[in-house]
């Protein structure tokens, strides 16, 4: 429809129109002059172009949002896979062959720390077993450590009790002893004043208890053939008959006591010193004629005690120790 401006008839029609061709053929002012149509020319180009606008952005608006369907679609395959599972286990079922030589490096570590676990493991279990049995035999140890210690206190306590008691045995044996050899003594004396009072006494017969022997004025009593002591024992069996072991003071006697047993302790030991020798009444030995030839040699360096030889009728040192008859006197 041709349009008319400024009194000139124009046709706004094909590639020629545009909305700043009025001012380009006409200064701005002409347009004013011609009020309503150049405002309705002017409002509906701008509909136009907003119309226009709207279709491009709805347009764009459509495109982004498929292309964002269709990256999400990628995406969803790319983390699932073909088959519905995730796409790491797509990749390690056919992963490239740098990754299959990695994997199965890690295989063999994860089957060798798999191995040793089961080894670590195999062994805690037998290292329990062990520290279940330790914590008993610890326990049982313990307890009887308790009762060892326990035993030993009872023991020790036993054993003082008991050297308290052999000590004052000791001394009550030697408290004995002394009294004994004092009544002895007395007894002695008593008999010399009593044979000095009375001038008869000198023909008066000693009598000796029944299994003794009288010979001289002397008494004896010589240990039965089957029965051998020791030096100590010999003598205790001889002080507890009221005598003691025999003190031979002459060759006389000497042969009495040697015809009755071949081999027999008599009352004489080494001294203190270790060379006198001293009798069971205490007195020290003065005649030496009765050791054997060679003798006393002390063998071995350990004979302290004598004997009536088997050789001869004579002496000879032997070790205290020894089992011999032995022969008594009071
Ligand atoms: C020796 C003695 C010694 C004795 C010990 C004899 O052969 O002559 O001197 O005392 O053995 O058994
Ligand atoms: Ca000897």
């Amino acid at each position: 429809m041709p349009l008319k401006f400024n009194g000139q008839s124009e046709e706004l029609e094909g590639d020629g129109w545009s909305p700043l061709a009025p001012a380009r053929r006409s200064p701005a002012g002409s347009c004013r002059s011609r009020s309503s149509v150049c405002w309705i020319g002017a409002v509906a180009l701008c509909l136009g172009l907003l119309l226009l606008s709207v279709i491009l952005v709805a347009h764009t608006t459509n495109k982004v949002n498929q292309w964002d369907a269709k990256y999400t679609d990628l995406m969803e395959q790319l983390w699932k896979g073909q088959d519905g599972q995730p796409a790491e286990q797509n990749m390690l079922r056919a992963p490239p062959s740098n990754l299959t030589r990695e994997l199965k490096v890690m295989q063999n570590q994860h089957n060798t720390l798999a191995a040793s676990l089961d080894r670590l493991q195999e062994e805690l279990n037998r290292l329990n077993v062990n520290r279940t049995d330790l914590i008993q035999l610890d326990a049982r140890c313990s307890n009887m450590i308790y009762e060892l210690s326990k035993s030993k206190k009872n023991l020790t306590a036993e054993q003082e009790q008991l050297k308290t008691q052999f000590n004052n045995l000791t001394g009550e044996m030697e408290a004995l002893q002394k009294q004994y050899d004092s009544v002895v003594a007395s007894r002695d004396q008593l008999q010399e004043e009593f044979d000095r009072l009375n001038p008869k006494s000198n023909v008066t017969e000693r009598m000796c208890p029944s299994s003794w022997i009288k010979f001289g004025n002397k008494c004896y009593f010589v240990s039965p053939s089957s029965q051998k002591k020791n030096y100590a024992n010999s003598r205790k069996d001889c002080q507890s008959r009221g005598g003691d072991l025999v003190k031979i003071t002459s060759r006389l006697e000497l042969d009495f006591v040697k015809t009755h047993r071949a081999i027999a302790w008599i009352g004489l030991t080494r001294a203190e010193d270790g060379h006198s020798w001293v009798w069971v009444d205490g007195t020290t030995l003065e005649n030496h004629e009765f050791w054997q030839d060679g003798e006393p040699n002390n063998a071995d360096m350990e004979e302290d005690c004598v004997e009536i030889s088997r050789e001869a009728s004579a002496w000879n040192d032997v070790p205290c120790s020894r089992s011999f008859s032995w022969v008594c006197e009071s």
